[in-house]
């Protein structure tokens, strides 16, 4: 069925602005949505009733309390894999655990993956904020079924803002939007399909990508604009897809911002590649495009359209040449190296294939123990053929750079020879990172100082079908 394109306004998610040490109340509960005026409604699982949830917007310095309430039915709607690690058929087929990414918070707090809890129970995490502004978002993290509550429609924004960005000028206001991307399978009657291996007691599958692109839940919506400055918080909320980024015409664009807050000085782009889990803060000038409209483009394909007003407006925004101080962590900052694997493998008798971090097994013993305060650098050496984007809980850090190795040599005598020079990332991907991507035959080195608190947290693939499957590993800090 072919849809009709911008019709649907882009829908703008509840914005909720909790004071200082208030506690919200957000259920999780099933509900309904049209993702298109030619569709029925879709069933989904949510936050708050909405896909996404209701925006949570914070100060930087006041904590801030959520009591999260686990309201959904005591049957799953998507299929579980009970092979998968964390999914046993002896564990409650609904669980919910909610983790807030890039938040810098307690490990009790930060929704560890089998603090879990089922329908009729609830949790409440306190988030003390005590980080930079940044562009945040909160998603379910249970362990071995966060990417069908995901793909349910369980993930929000979370905005964190401090007086230092509040008094750059950057557009806000009815000037300012989220645009959480995700792709989903949708049904002739418009329900969402998850698709299965074919095995059916083991229907994992390494990855899903849908037919239907949504922005903020909703199939080619369109937003009606102002000839002015618009600034876009862009999510990347999908399971397993790329976005590749783009006005039509590829119309310049300001990348002002990437996961942890501002990056140094406003970036010109023409096309971004988002990979799942990574943000972008874009500002687009609409002032020379008045009684047009312009597509925001994947690859070929529209994602939703700008239609904007003719007139001219008086355009009270600003975007300054410096937006805020980043300093280059130094190599010789770090106390420790980990060169860390990442590893594919094909093993036809008991799954299709296993990707692991390291080598190894969720439950196999704690092996990354940094040190609270200390500098380490995860030298991220990848064995397969696809990028994956690796995320760490808890702490921030910064590429160092990408250096190409040969593979095959590795395999065979685990001796890295590098066989061109090392990159240093690009200007949009200097600032601060709390997800990046590793790309395949390339060595990728974080480096990450690890501030905060002591305890166990996980670090993972963002790709969800890779991290429900083992490609998740926990570490903790020590004291
Ligand atoms: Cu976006 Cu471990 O999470
Ligand atoms: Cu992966």
């Amino acid at each position: 069925t072919r849809l009709t394109p911008f019709v649907d306004p882009l829908p703008r998610p509840q914005v909720l602005r909790p004071k200082a040490g208030e506690t919200l109340h957000i259920a999780m509960r099933e509900s309904e949505q049209r993702l298109h005026r030619e569709l029925a409604p879709t069933r989904l699982w949510t936050y708050g009733n909405s896909m996404p949830g209701p925006t949570i917007e914070a100060r930087s310095g006041e904590a801030v309390q959520v009591e999260w309430s686990n309201q959904l039915p005591h049957k799953h709607f998507l299929p579980i894999d009970h092979h998968v690690c964390g999914a046993e058929p002896d564990q409650p087929e609904v669980r919910g655990v909610v983790h807030v990414h890039g938040a810098r918070v307690p490990p009790a707090d930060d929704g560890y993956p089998t603090d879990w809890f089922v329908p009729g129970q609830s949790r409440k995490q306190a988030y003390p904020n005590r980080q930079d502004a940044a562009t945040l978002w909160y998603h379910d993290h249970t362990m071995g079924i966060e990417r069908l509550n995901l793909y349910a429609g369980l993930f929000g924004m979370y905005l964190l803002r401090d007086e230092h960005e509040l008094s750059l000028g950057l557009p806000d206001g009815d000037f300012e939007l989220p645009l959480v991307l995700t792709d989903r399978l949708l049904t002739e009657h418009g329900q969402l399909h998850y698709p299965t291996s074919g095995v059916s007691d083991a229907p994992w599958v390494p990855e899903v990508f849908g037919n239907a692109m949504l922005v903020n839940g909703a199939l080619m919506p369109r937003l009606d604009v102002q000839a002015q400055r618009y600034r876009f918080r862009v999510l990347n909320a999908a399971n397993g897809r790329f976005f590749r980024l783009s006005l039509r015409g590829l119309r310049p664009f300001v990348q002002i911002g990437s996961d942890q807050g501002l990056l140094a000085a406003p970036v010109q782009q023409t096309s971004l590649v988002l990979a799942p889990g990574e943000r972008a803060d874009l500002i687009v000038d609409f002032a020379a495009m008045g009684g047009s409209a312009i597509e925001l483009m994947n690859d070929s394909l529209p994602l939703m359209q700008f239609k904007v007003a003719s007139g001219k407006v008086a355009d009270a925004s600003r975007v300054p040449s410096t937006l805020r101080e980043v300093p280059r962590v130094a190599e010789a900052h770090a106390t420790t190296t980990r060169v860390l694997t990442i590893d594919e493998y094909a093993d036809c008798v008991s799954t299709p294939m296993l990707m692991l971090l390291d080598g190894k097994h969720w439950h196999e013993p704690v092996s990354e123990k940094p040190k609270l305060g200390s500098t380490e650098i995860w030298s991220l050496v990848n064995l397969t053929e696809d990028t994956h984007p690796i995320h760490l809980h808890l702490v921030r850090f910064q590429i160092l750079d990408r250096q190409p190795f040969d593979v095959d040599e590795y395999l065979e005598s685990k001796t890295l020879r590098y066989t061109g020079p090392a990159q240093p990332p690009p200007a949009h991907e200097a600032g601060w990172k709390d997800t990046a991507q590793v790309y395949p035959g390339m060595v990728t080195r974080y480096i990450i100082t690890f501030e905060g608190y002591t305890g166990r947290y996980v670090w993972h693939c963002h790709l969800l079908e890779h991290a429900s499957n083992e490609m998740m590993r926990p570490f903790e800090v020590v004291a």
